[in-house]
């Protein structure tokens, strides 16, 4: 029996409950982990509240990420074996937020002992797009890449990277966070009204690439800073970067094994900003959902 927190029906955190049910034995491409940490993500509460489909299967597991010893594994996969250390992705109808889980064997990688089970467990989605977001337009060393929304999970990984490129980067985020901003290398500019002008002051012939992770307003205000508005990635509003003239995030397989490298030789810090235990698993999403935590949310077993 494992604890797991589901969602029952798609809608706000009442919908949010334990259950303790049986895993099954793990099937092809499946590995059984033992979880020791978890990162709570914007996706679990978007799936919840029904803003990313309706094809989830009631009462659905939630968690996408997690880090743990492994106890089984299915017959065809390889180079992972009972007992190791490992980090991934949750296999489709299974959840994180749990006490035992079922990992996707092509979404796994052994965990570097460089790692925290923490730290390990907060980069496969924030890292990873991280990584992605950071890739999909090439910069050379020395041009201008403005991250909105710097603060964040997926933000102080991708100010990290840019800085690993000698990118010169810029930073939004509210006030509250600039040191941790300025730890990462970036150029603080505080979020909210006159944003542009200030980034302005910075880049006064504007920056070669915006990363939006909030959209919406925040980023209609901010990208005439862009010198090509084709240079604009989002993670968080494809429909408003599509208008302005750029493009949503292109995911890639091989993110999540990049970032962990990157992680394990120490160029970057997955920065856990708050720690809780499972049983508190409901208040780590609520503080996600607020939308201004720092860094990376996780829980811990
Ligand atoms: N497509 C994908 O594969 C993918 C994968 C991962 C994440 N995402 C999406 O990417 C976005 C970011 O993810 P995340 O994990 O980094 O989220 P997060 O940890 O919640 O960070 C979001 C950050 O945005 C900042 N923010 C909120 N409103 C802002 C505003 N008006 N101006 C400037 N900053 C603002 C917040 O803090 P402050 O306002 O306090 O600075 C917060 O630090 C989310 O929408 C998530 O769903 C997409």
């Amino acid at each position: 029996m494992s604890t797991v927190l589901v969602f029952t029906q798609f809608g706000g955190p009442e919908t949010q409950e334990f259950i303790d049910r049986e895993l099954p034995p793990p099937g092809p491409s499946q590995i059984v982990v033992e979880v020791r940490a978890a990162g709570v993500n914007p996706a679990d509460w978007k799936i919840r509240a029904g803003q990313m489909g309706d094809h989830w299967r009631l009462p659905a597991p939630m968690g996408r990420e997690a880090a743990g010893v492994v106890t089984a594994v299915g017959v065809d996969v390889e180079g992972i074996s009972v007992g190791d250390e490992v980090v991934g992705l949750a296999a489709k109808g299974h959840g994180t937020f749990a006490q035992h889980t079922m990992l996707n064997a092509k979404e796994t990688v052994l965990k570097p002992e460089e790692l925290s089970f923490a730290e390990a467990a907060a980069l496969p989605v924030a890292g990873a797009t991280a990584y992605d977001v950071t890739h999909q337009i090439e910069l050379e060393p020395g041009q201008t890449m403005l991250i909105l929304g710097a603060g964040g999970g997926v933000g102080l990984l991708a100010s990290q990277i840019g800085k690993v490129h000698e990118f010169t980067v810029i930073g939004v985020a509210s006030a509250s966070k600039q040191p941790i901003v300025e730890s990462t290398g970036a150029a603080f500019v505080a979020s909210g009204p006159g944003a542009a002008d200030r980034v302005r002051e910075i880049a006064p012939d504007g920056v070669d690439l915006l990363i939006d992770l909030v959209g919406g307003q925040a980023l209609r205000d901010i990208a005439e800073v862009v010198r090509d508005p084709q240079n604009i990635v989002t993670t968080a509003d494809p429909d408003t970067a599509e208008q302005l003239g750029g493009s949503g995030v292109n995911r890639t397989a091989e993110g999540m094994q990049k970032i962990i490298e990157v992680a394990q030789y120490g160029l970057v810090d997955p920065h856990i900003g708050q720690r809780f235990a499972l049983a508190d698993a409901q208040q780590a999403i609520a503080a996600v959902e607020g939308g201004h935590t720092t860094g990376k949310v996780i829980l811990e077993l």
